[in-house]
């Protein structure tokens, strides 16, 4: 089949890559010329773990192809997808559907036959009426069936996601269009990934209710982390207590610093938003994002807290900066406003990010960027882990200790275990877990490890 893919970003690069594979003739469009330039070099845009071989092995087959020339792409075309931003409108947190439409209109102008036209962008209920509005009132020559193909794959995993998805979710009542996205999905098909098939405002619907359950898991499992810290209980292991039941599961219950990125942030905002123009009050996703949006100043105060509350003069090594691993997406990442408010209080912040710091340079201002993250942590006060790179996981905390002005580590991602944080001498602090520590300004220090070079000394600041 010739497919179009509208939109060449995470979603669109990552669909059009992946279909391309299945077999199909993929061209790729995007208005974005530089984005366009550097695929056509062969070089990827975003980072994404896999993509480029299975671009690069597309592109060698002539399967895929990039233009910035819609036209092109719509030639001929049997299925289009639409997979353009759908960001939070300034001003009100409604969906912002006008790259939608102007897709929509771009779309009738451009095509050359009837066809499917498919919604992969996460957009409110109803958008697929507006979307066959225009195209029926600018193409009324032309038989066009639009369908809802809501993305559910997760930056980082991708690929996998894309090729191995939970289900796919296909809103059409047209049974033409039916066997033609089995034709698409053919592959999965095979493989039993299975097939939802609904009304079009329900699959438009299921994307976002999807997202607001898993916020609300991630926002639930933080008010519990703060209980923990007051009753004396460990978060992971009351996830764990929990998750293994299978009508709760494991996964989203991890405590942090919140949620953010490209999806959850704006979907729940816009979901919420629908609701109200339906006279619906949303209380329990209200509440999820008042807990989200309090809980990224309240990581500061978190860290400042090892030095009971005050932090001016001190500098804070911040080590991740992606709203996750595994991605260079800044959008919405707790780091930015954790950093400010760090800064608000007046600390120095040095960080590092084995792949988002391009994108975080124009987003964090008087930060100083570093090579790595023991560079970065080099005569500081504090690290604070806040995004869960792998290579956080295994770090030297001899060199760790050694290299810092004052050992003290706030983890918001709970990748140490309090025990081997205290016995290589930390002050450390993480999420829904009992601190190892007082507060720094009056700081016992744990029994030294024989291994520290440092361990004579008291891990109290120097400054
Ligand atoms: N990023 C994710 O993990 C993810 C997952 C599932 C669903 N979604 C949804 O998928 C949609 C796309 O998200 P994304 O992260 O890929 O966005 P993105 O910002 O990375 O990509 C969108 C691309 O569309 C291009 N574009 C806009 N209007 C265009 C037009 N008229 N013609 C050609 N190109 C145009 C932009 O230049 C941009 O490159 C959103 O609705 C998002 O909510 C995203």
């Amino acid at each position: 089949m010739r497919v179009a893919m509208i939109g060449t970003g995470y979603v669109g690069l990552v669909s059009g890559a992946c279909i391309a594979d299945f077999g199909h003739q993929v061209t790729c469009v995007d208005k974005d010329v530089s984005k366009i330039s550097t695929l056509i070099a062969g070089d990827i845009p975003i980072y994404e773990p896999g993509l480029s071989e299975i671009v690069q092995s597309n592109l060698r087959q002539k399967r895929l192809l990039f233009t910035t020339k819609s036209s092109e792409a719509l030639h001929q075309a049997d299925v289009v997808f639409i997979a353009v931003g759908t960001p939070s409108r300034r001003g009100d947190g409604h969906a912002d559907l006008s790259y939608v439409y102007e897709a929509a209109r771009e779309i009738a102008a451009g095509l050359t036959k009837s066809t499917v036209v498919v919604t992969k962008s996460t957009v409110p209920v109803g958008t697929g009426d507006e979307v066959e509005r225009i195209l029926c009132q600018l193409r009324p020559d032309l038989d066009i069936a639009v369908v809802s193909n809501p993305e559910f794959l997760r930056e980082g995993a991708a690929i996998h996601d894309f090729k191995h998805p939970d289900r796919i979710v296909i809103g059409t009542d047209d049974e033409h269009a039916k066997k033609v996205m089995a034709e698409i999905y053919r592959p999965l098909y095979l493989n039993q990934a299975p097939i939802i098939y609904t009304r079009r405002r329900t699959a438009e619907l299921i994307k976002y209710a999807a997202n607001a359950f898993l916020a609300t898991k991630i926002s639930f499992i933080n008010e519990i982390a703060d209980l923990c810290e007051r009753v004396g209980a460990d978060v992971q292991e009351v996830a764990r207590g929990i998750g293994v039941d299978n009508r709760i599961g494991s996964k989203f219950l991890h405590a942090g610093p919140g949620f953010g990125g490209s999806c959850f942030p704006k979907d729940l905002r816009a979901l919420i938003k629908t609701a109200h123009d339906h006279d619906l009050p949303m209380r329990i996703l209200e509440a999820v994002e008042t807990v989200n949006d309090t809980r990224k100043r309240a990581m500061a105060r978190k860290v400042s807290s090892s030095f009971a509350g005050v932090l001016r003069g001190k500098t804070v090594a911040i080590l991740g900066l992606t709203f996750k691993p595994n991605t260079d997406d800044m959008r919405e990442a707790p780091s930015i406003a954790l950093i400010t408010a760090l800064q608000d209080m007046g600390a120095k912040v040095r960080a590092y990010d084995p792949v988002g710091m391009e994108q975080a340079k124009d987003l964090l201002p008087n930060v100083a960027f570093c090579d790595g993250p023991y560079d970065c942590v080099e005569e500081t006060d504090v690290a604070v882990i806040v995004t869960e790179w792998e290579q956080f996981r295994a770090l030297d905390l001899a060199k760790l200790r050694d290299l810092m002005a004052c050992p003290v580590v706030v983890d918001l991602r709970n990748v140490y275990r309090p025990e081997d944080m205290k016995n290589a001498g930390f002050a450390y602090t993480c999420v829904g877990r009992a601190p190892t520590h007082q507060p720094v300004g009056l700081y016992i220090p744990p029994a030294p490890a024989p291994s520290l070079s440092r361990s004579e000394a008291a891990p109290v600041e120097k400054t």
